[in-house]
């Protein structure tokens, strides 16, 4: 049964219903056209999404598919990607990039061009995680992970801009960074390092696009530990020193919030800051990460 607000105001129902019941119901119903309302739709859009074979990537591609998106994932791992891009509601492409490779970054500026046309959001997800304190990191290592998590993210948005500038559309880019760009650790320092580079940079797109009148807006999402092969990584080189339990129990402490985070709490957000919902945000740092990088 439904009831209008005008049978409210009249107090028709009021003495056999409880109010209390009511207006809860009321208030549920207006919360679900406020929802429906505030998520845009990405129809029409053509998103580029970085690492999306796998973990927080993989999730942006499936929710921006459901959302009406144009797909198209660019990894090293092909077998992975076909089985994301078989599971999405729309249409999809692969194309087998190095992030950090800028030659294969032009053939995939050309891909774009032949296949979809244009290029609306980028999704810079790809990126890697290895331990080292600066004792143990040596400088191999050091080279390695700011190639592909800070020289991979400069060719990210250099190319997804140069895409960009091809239509008159609205345009996002989203950084992954991480928690740990805000908070620093010891045992990572090297990803700490690529990842404060990668939100330097976010403010610096953010910045000459806004001053140059670029329909692009760039920002930057800040995950704590999120259930990812790549944390489970972690958890793994752990386990040769505690029990499995122990060592999630030690990543979940890390978070205020008492627990980890899930994948989709990243694209959500990343979502969030790529569509037009977002329009007057550019150059923002957003933590989702269960108060870790404040505590
Ligand atoms: N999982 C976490 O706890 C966590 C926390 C903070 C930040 N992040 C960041 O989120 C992003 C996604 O991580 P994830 O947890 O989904 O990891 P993941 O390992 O599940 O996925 C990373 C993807 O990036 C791809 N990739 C790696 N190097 C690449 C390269 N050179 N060229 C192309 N693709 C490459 C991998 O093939 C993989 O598909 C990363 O930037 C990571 O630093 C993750």
């Amino acid at each position: 049964m439904i009831f209008s607000q005008k049978d409210l105001q009249n107090n028709f129902y009021l003495d056999n219903i409880k109010q209390s019941r009511m207006f809860f119901i009321l208030i549920l119903n207006k919360t679900k056209i406020t929802v429906r309302k505030t998520m845009s739709s990405l129809n029409g859009k053509v998103v580029l999404i970085t690492g999306g074979s796998s973990g927080i990537g993989a999730t942006c591609a499936l929710k921006s598919s459901e959302r009406g998106a144009t797909v198209i994932i660019a990894d090293l791992k092909k077998q992975a990607a076909e089985e994301v891009l078989a599971s999405l509601p729309n249409k999809g492409y692969y194309f087998d990039l190095d992030i950090c490779n800028e030659s294969q970054w032009i053939k995939l500026h050309d891909f774009v061009i032949n296949t979809t046309g244009k290029l609306n959001i980028l999704l810079h997800c790809a990126g890697i995680s290895l331990p080292g304190n600066i004792e143990t990191t040596d400088f191999t290592l050091w080279k390695k992970i700011h190639d592909i998590n800070l020289n991979g993210t400069y060719l990210a948005d250099h190319y997804a801009i140069k895409l960009m500038k091809l239509n008159d559309e609205n345009n996002a880019i989203v950084n992954i960074s991480s928690a740990m760009s805000l908070k620093s650790f010891s045992f990572t320092t090297a990803y700490c390092s690529s990842k404060a580079g990668v939100d330097a940079l976010t403010k610096c797109v953010a910045l000459h696009c806004g001053e140059s009148k670029l329909n692009i807006r760039c920002n930057s999402v800040h995950p704590g530990a999120i259930h990812t092969p790549m944390l489970e990584k972690y958890l793994d080189m752990m386990s040769q020193d505690c029990s499995r339990d122990e060592a999630q129990a030690m990543f979940d402490a890390n978070h205020p919030i008492g627990h980890c985070g899930q994948p989709d709490d990243i694209a959500n957000a990343a979502l969030f800051l790529a569509s037009d919902d977002a329009k007057f945000i550019t150059g923002a740092l957003l933590p989702v990460d269960g108060a870790q990088s404040i505590s």
